[in-house]
């Protein structure tokens, strides 16, 4: 017969059920059991995690594994993790609290118990225990791990493999609320990698030292397995801020990235497809993620960070909405700078966190940051102009057509010299060059020729070039005598050709 051993549990089936009603995300949950698994990750060796997705008999339902390759558990360890608050075995900084196993089983079965656990610490045997919890509970000992059909554990022989059996209704909120319909695993597969991309990206990106990453990740849909990929904020125009704060008696170094929402890479961001939960330049997602270490454990905070000078915290606003950041913390001992117990967000009672906000309130976030950075690319762009003719007239005021259209910056210079210029922070778009055709021939119409139209940006594709070179061979309007004017000549430039990146 095979071996048994029965451990006490201090937790009841109520309790548990208590613990479902939180109110977690399916990801917060999942990302529960990613934070033991990467901690449980052996010295020395890159970290493996599996997240395998695959439907259930009852469409209702969908199985979800979360697997490891790490140190395993034997029965003390097994029988310590599934208490409540249990006391941490690792240093890891990922183990925290000692309420993730439970919150992730309770929140990710929506309090069921249909949840099943197999860990090993060494070849052989593995140690298998089922849910519902109970005060008293059977541990088995099997060769085998029996799951359900369809779930691709990705490699062979795990150490720790955890297997829920997830509600479709708490599955979905793995989408933006609002935005819940979808059920179908590939497309849950897309929004599961973006938040594993956002909260792992440190363990994701390649180590500059060692040019690999620290963790490997892989979701996978039946046969199907796809790698995370480390997601980064997206942002153009970014500042950066080497700080220093005081923590537990220790000077801890802090940078501060700040910048405008890029909405060219956010239509990239995973896996070459748009960003659809963070990053939406919009008033939920607005705000700055906060990295400690290599996790990205708060997104989009925003009033948790700065306040009004009444001292009530800064409201979220659509001026706010391209406003980006990221702070980055180094790897500190647990009990500095807590997560709250389910590590859906930051302790905003752990007064080490005013700590750090204090040292941000010398930069507060930027309004209408897009407007913003293009005003200031505009500045320093006619500093440069100047700089190489000093004898010309660059101006940002000269305005054409009745609805007195201003032109971004008009160079004008000995021998009819009048360059138009057209900037953005951004990828060059086609509706730019019409910008600067509006420009040309509103010049036209009022009698001034221009010499040559530039349209710079931070790139530009093959296609956009082929445009503009068409647009050349446009026939022009007349000057207001009735002569006609110069052909078109509109240019492309990046901001990086011309020595403009911030
Ligand atoms: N996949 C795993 N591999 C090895 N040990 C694990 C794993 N998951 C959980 N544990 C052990 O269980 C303990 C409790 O985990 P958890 O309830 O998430 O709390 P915390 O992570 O805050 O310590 C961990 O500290 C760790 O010792
Ligand atoms: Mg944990």
């Amino acid at each position: 017969m095979e071996k048994e051993y029965n451990i006490s549990i201090n937790i009841t089936p109520k309790a548990f059920e208590g613990l479902a009603r939180q109110g977690m995300l399916c990801h917060q949950g999942i990302c529960e059991l990613c934070d033991d698994a990467l901690a449980a990750a052996l010295p020395g060796e890159k970290a493996r995690v599996c997240v395998a997705l695959a439907p259930d008999e009852d469409k209702n339902y969908l199985n979800i594994a979360v697997s490891d390759w790490g140190c395993g558990m034997e029965l003390a360890a097994l029988t310590n993790a599934l208490q409540l608050g249990s006391a941490p075995l690792s240093n890891d900084r990922l183990n925290e609290h000692g309420y993730g196993l439970n919150n992730a089983l309770a929140c990710l079965s929506g309090g069921t118990g249909d949840w099943c656990i197999y860990t090993r610490s060494q070849p052989g045997p593995y140690f298998k225990v089922s849910g519902p919890f109970d005060l008293n509970m059977t541990v088995k000992m099997t060769d085998t791990i029996d799951l359900p059909e369809g779930l691709n554990l990705q490699w062979p022989d795990p150490s720790t493999v955890i297997h829920v059996r997830v509600p479709m209704a708490i599955a979905r909120t793995l989408q933006r609320q609002g935005n819940r319909k979808l059920s179908d695993l590939v497309t849950l597969r897309m929004w599961l990698i973006e938040h594993l991309g956002v909260a792992y990206r440190g363990y994701l990106e390649l180590d500059p030292v060692t040019l690999e990453p620290s963790a490997k990740i892989a979701v996978t849909v039946g046969q199907s397995s796809l790698l995370v990929p480390p997601i980064p904020v997206p942002m153009m125009m970014g500042r950066t801020e080497k700080l220093e704060v005081e923590l537990g008696g220790q000077v801890v170094p802090v940078t501060y990235v700040h910048g405008t929402l890029d909405k060219s890479k956010q239509e990239h961001l995973v896996q070459g497809s748009k960003a659809r939960f963070y990053y939406q330049c919009s008033q939920p997602t607005q705000g700055i993620d906060i990295r400690l270490g290599k996790r990205v454990i708060a997104t989009a905070q925003l009033g948790e960070v700065w306040h009004r000078e009444d001292g009530s915290p800064l409201c979220r606003h659509n001026s706010y909405n391209d406003f980006v950041g990221e702070l980055i913390l180094p790897e500190l001992p647990r009990g500095v700078l807590a997560t709250l117990n389910n590590k859906t967000g930051i302790d905003r009672n752990d007064p080490d966190w005013d700590v750090v906000f204090e040292a941000l309130t010398d930069f507060p976030p930027q309004k209408n940051a897009a407007a913003f950075s293009e005003d200031e690319l505009k500045k320093k762009w006619m500093k440069i102009l100047k700089a190489a003719n000093p004898e010309d007239d660059v101006t940002s005021e000269i305005s054409v057509w009745p609805t007195g259209t201003r032109v971004d910056v008009v160079d004008k210079g000995a021998n009819g010299k009048c360059d138009i210029y057209e900037l953005k922070t951004r990828k060059a778009e086609p509706q730019d060059l019409y910008q600067l055709r509006m420009y040309w021939d509103g010049l036209v119409l009022e009698g001034i020729q221009p010499t040559r139209g530039i349209l710079l940006t931070a790139k530009y594709n093959d296609a956009i070039r082929e445009m503009a070179e068409q647009m050349n061979s446009l026939p022009t309007p007349n000057l207001p005598d009735g002569t006609p004017s110069e052909p078109y000549r509109f240019l492309l430039a990046t901001h990086q050709e011309k020595e403009l990146s911030v």
